[in-house]
């Protein structure tokens, strides 16, 4: 039954004021549900504006593709910076079944270095970010000089200024993080740099994509890697914004 078909039948059976009464209700609850989603939003920014705080960082803020320092045909494919909200990235990194101690952790299209932040505080050999806005890894690099965390397990985190496309990924065990950083072509280029890494020397990788793009997703399934959603332990899911997947090599 349709919505008008419903209202006809709830005019028949309640009369007009009835139906006015089942309106004003379902509009009273649709208004309720959006402020909790702005709500939502609000906390999120709130939590990540107190991260940057608490450890005298600045992580956060949207900065548009043309906003970066960066040629313009970079920009036809890059993506705006944006964070992974804290909560999420938190959620991850707990989720990973892995020894983290045995891997080199990436992340492609670091920004201003949130995820470096976060995930020197799990025992990685170490950490290294690509960016190729040079205003950006800038500012990762004044983050990663700052950061003070009690948690902190790892201490060797870098921010390299590059195009993801150059970047030559390291022999280790690696664990990579994407959160949507660019589209094709770049993609397409990057896929084929893991691809051949892992040809040359077979080993375990583990692809986090943190986003909804379904052609990013297509393109990593190209690896021929297994695939499974990223479930959080946590008891209130911070992975409701987007979805985590994660991509394992067979090793
Ligand atoms: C959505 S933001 C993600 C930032 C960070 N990874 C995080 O999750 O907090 C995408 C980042 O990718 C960078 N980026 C886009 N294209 C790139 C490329 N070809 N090479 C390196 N970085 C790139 C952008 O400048 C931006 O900082």
């Amino acid at each position: 039954m349709n919505v008008l078909q419903k209202l006809i039948r709830v005019t028949i059976d309640e009369g007009l004021m009835g139906a006015a009464r089942r309106i004003a209700e379902y509009m009273a609850w649709r208004a309720r549900l959006l402020a909790r989603i702005n709500l939502n939003e609000k906390f999120r920014v709130f939590i990540d504006r107190r991260f940057d705080r608490k450890y005298g960082v600045d992580t956060s803020g949207l900065i548009g593709v043309k906003g970066l320092d960066v040629t313009s045909e970079q920009k036809d494919s890059g993506i705006h910076y944006e964070p992974t909200p804290v909560p999420a990235l938190r959620a991850i990194l707990d989720s990973l079944p892995v020894d983290h101690s045995k891997f080199t952790f990436i992340d492609y299209g670091s920004g201003k270095g949130r995820v470096l932040l976060l995930a020197s505080e799990y025992p990685y050999q170490r950490i290294i970010g690509v960016e190729f806005a040079n205003s950006l890894h800038t500012i990762a690099r004044a983050n990663i000089a700052r950061w003070n965390s009690r948690k902190q397990k790892c201490a060797d985190i870098a921010s390299v200024c590059m195009d993801a496309r150059d970047f030559q990924l390291p022999d280790d065990p690696l664990v990579i993080f994407f959160f949507t950083p660019f589209l094709s072509p770049v993609i397409d280029r990057v896929v084929e740099n893991i691809q051949e890494s892992f040809r040359i020397k077979p080993r375990p990788i583990r692809i986090v994509y943190y986003g909804t793009n379904e052609k990013f997703m297509g393109l990593l399934s190209k690896l021929g890697f297994s695939r499974r959603e990223i479930y959080s332990k946590r008891p209130f899911s911070a992975l409701k914004h987007y979805k985590g997947h994660l991509f394992s090599s067979s090793q």
